[in-house]
């Protein structure tokens, strides 16, 4: 609903702006009819075109209107205390002024009406009262879309609405001083064709002037959208969400790169991981061009159990790049967190990087570069992490599925482009891991041919999930949930996407048949399973409370012209950082204004689902580390501030993540030796 109507809201605006733009032309020039027959006809058409921008005009108004009732202000307040009166003033003007005096103009020069001096006919006319209400409502459309593009949109900053109201007011000012003029002169002066062409002229001048001031506005957009050549990312605005304000005593300060995992001791397992370019081949035969972790797509897989101490080696061999490892999910002390820029330098050629930690959350989790991180998991710098109960049960049955869009190569489940089959005894217990890879769209899952639970949500066991049939599963990018049943004495079919191309079949014997799709519907955790107690829950007594309003608009980034997506009207690095101090608890309130889907992924900690479009989670509590917002979504999560260090917190629609739709938590007193920007090697996104 709320995109409709933005949507309306817009293309309405936008007509308003066409169809005025071309009345106001038209308006100037009812002064030229020369006759008054033409005069007739003319002043009928104006009135006509007064309509045509009053219609899209009220839909527009309408759209805002209707948003009111049912959504929080964030979602309308720049439209009602801007975009509102930007419409209905001139539009009042257009009816209250121009419209009564060209119905007079229209009835005095109708056929058998007497023959008029046409020097009162054409002073009429061109009364600034005529013209000047068209030209108001186009600049004032065009200002809307001024203010739409390139001001803060909520909260509304009041200041950054000054300058182009006062620009719109100078504007509808010197248009009223001019067309005085012209209505003073245009009496008297016989040579309408000379003021025609000064007419023009001047036009010409004005247009000149204002691409030039456009072109000198985009150049210093540009430049100031440059990003800095260092940056300290535990510096920078703070926003202390309305709790006690926090300060950087550097006395008392830790450095993230002290935040370690144990660094002495036996590890439980150990992996070394080796970063190249290679050329990965997929089931069906197609190739890729590929960044890996081992030569493979996906990375290999690394599993272990709940409670070992984990030591990965990472080699870049020529990941010109560099590269890093983030545990995507999986809440690691801070200096293993793996954020190039953040919590460690990036991996350059040649290098290595030691990362140890306790796996303390049993779960499905995956690992990706944390260095331009868009494009390194686009290509392939990932794989799955699984971290097995330390009581897991022997005889259940893990079934991985990853799922990553390939360029030039399509979907693919791991390296299997089409139907892989797996044999399974019936009776055996089994757990699918669905894990999305892919760095801009959601996927959709279907489990046909028998009942199933959703066990678990982003590595987080769901408490007693109901056995459910026919339900899709749909996981935004970097989300995770594990699928579980007994498998009976027939086919089950796992379906990736909407067609029977991509899956896993499962069967007693190894063979059969894709089975038919049925009807499903799509799974939604908010109130799913049994309730449970927690840490953290809606009645509690938080520390802080955060607003995060996602939304998207047009500007510059890094020195180009850009769809941006920003958090609280901002990009990075602009966007405060959400300052906490260990122990807090945090509530932060997420919404989405904007026109696309926001999956926010928050480093380091796990967010309890409190409501949604004020709706309580009320199921089994829902754990998320990766949350999809929806356009006009608003969700209410929580979470407790236990673990020190500097956060990332962004979306994992991982091309918004690099056009700046990032920002991070910071714990009070820490610090960081690493640096980002352009004289910097480190690119986290
Ligand atoms: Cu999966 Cu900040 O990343
Ligand atoms: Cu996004």
């Amino acid at each position: 609903m709320f995109s409709i109507l933005s949507r309306a809201e817009l293309a309405g605006a936008m007509f308003v702006l066409i169809f005025s733009w071309i009345a106001s032309g038209k308006a100037a020039k009812l002064v030229y009819a020369g006759t008054a027959e033409r005069m007739h006809r003319k002043a009928r058409k104006q009135l006509v075109w007064a309509i045509y921008a009053s219609v899209p005009a009220a839909v527009s108004i309408a759209a805002v209107v209707l948003m009111l009732p049912s959504l929080d202000p964030v979602f309308w307040e720049d439209r009602a205390y801007a975009h509102l009166p930007l419409l209905i003033v001139p539009l009042a003007g257009v009816w209250a002024l121009a419209v009564p005096r060209l119905w007079r103009l229209w009835r005095s020069t109708g056929a058998g009406r007497a023959a008029q001096d046409s020097a009162v006919l054409r002073e009429k006319a061109a009364h600034p009262l005529v013209v000047v209400p068209f030209q108001a409502l186009a600049l004032s459309a065009a200002t809307l879309f001024y203010v739409y593009l390139f001001t803060p949109s909520a909260p509304v900053r009041p200041l950054s609405l000054l300058l182009p109201a006062a620009i719109l007011a100078l504007a509808i000012y010197g248009l009223w001083l001019r067309n005085s003029r012209i209505g003073r002169t245009i009496g008297q002066a016989g040579d309408l064709a000379r003021h025609r062409r000064l007419r023009r002229l001047r036009a010409l001048g004005l247009y000149g002037a204002a691409v030039g001031i456009a072109v000198a506005l985009i150049f210093v957009g540009m430049n100031a959208s440059k990003p800095p050549a260092t940056l300290n990312m535990s510096e920078g605005p703070m926003d202390f969400g309305g709790g006690t304000v926090l300060s950087h005593d550097p006395a008392k300060a830790t450095s993230v790169a002290m935040l370690t995992g144990p660094r002495e001791g036996k590890p439980d397992r150990t992996f070394i991981v080796t970063a190249r370019e290679a050329t990965a081949t997929l089931a069906s035969g197609k190739q890729v061009d590929a960044w890996t972790y081992g030569g493979t797509i996906p990375g290999t897989e690394l599993r272990m159990k709940q409670g070992e101490l984990v030591e990965v080696t990472l080699v870049n061999e020529d990941i010109e790049d560099g590269v890093t490892i983030h545990w995507h999910g999986l809440d690691v002390p801070n200096a293993e967190d793996g954020v190039a820029g953040a919590t460690q330098d990036a991996v350059l050629p040649g290098e290595k990087h030691v990362y140890r930690f306790v796996a303390e959350q049993a779960g499905t989790f995956w690992y990706h570069s944390h260095q331009v991180s868009q494009e390194a998991v686009d290509k392939g710098l990932f794989g799955p992490l699984i971290v097995e109960p330390a009581d897991a049960d022997a005889a259940e049955q893990d079934v991985v599925v990853l799922t990553h869009i390939w360029d030039n190569a399509g979907v693919a489940i791991g390296a299997n482009d089409g139907v892989e089959r797996k044999r399974i005894a019936p009776g055996t217990p089994v757990r699918i891991r669905l894990i999305n890879t892919d760095d801009w769209v959601r996927q959709r899952y279907t489990l046909v041919g028998t009942p199933f639970q959703v066990a678990a949500i982003d590595g987080t066991d769901l408490n007693g999930p109901q056995t459910i049939e026919n339900a899709r599963v749909e996981l935004t990018t970097g989300g995770r949930a594990d699928l579980t049943f007994v498998m009976p004495d027939r086919p089950v079919y796992l379906a990736v996407g909407s067609g029977n191309k991509l899956g896993v079949l499962l069967s007693p014997d190894g063979e059969g048949d894709v089975p038919g799709m049925p009807k499903t519907s799509l799974f939604d955790p908010l109130h799913y399973g049994e309730p449970a107690s927690t840490p953290i829950h809606a009645g509690s007594d938080f520390d802080r409370e955060f607003e995060m309003v996602l939304d998207n608009k047009f500007g510059f980034y890094n020195g180009t012209f850009n769809s941006l997506y920003t958090i609280n009207g901002e990009v990075f690095p602009n966007t405060p950082m959400y300052m906490v101090q260990e122990g807090d608890l945090v509530k932060t309130t997420i919404y989405n204004r904007g026109e696309v889907d926001h999956p926010m992924h928050l480093h380091g900690h796990h967010m309890l689902v409190l409501s949604r479009n004020g709706e309580a989670s009320d199921g089994s509590p829902w754990w998320s580390d990766t949350l999809d917002v929806l356009p006009g979504d608003t969700y209410e999560v929580a979470f407790v501030a236990d673990n020190p260090g500097l956060w990332m917190d962004h979306c994992h629609n991982l091309t918004h993540a690099v056009v700046g739709m990032s920002m991070h938590l910071m714990y009070e007193g820490v610090t960081s030796p690493y640096e980002i920007g352009s004289a910097t090697r480190n690119h986290p996104e």
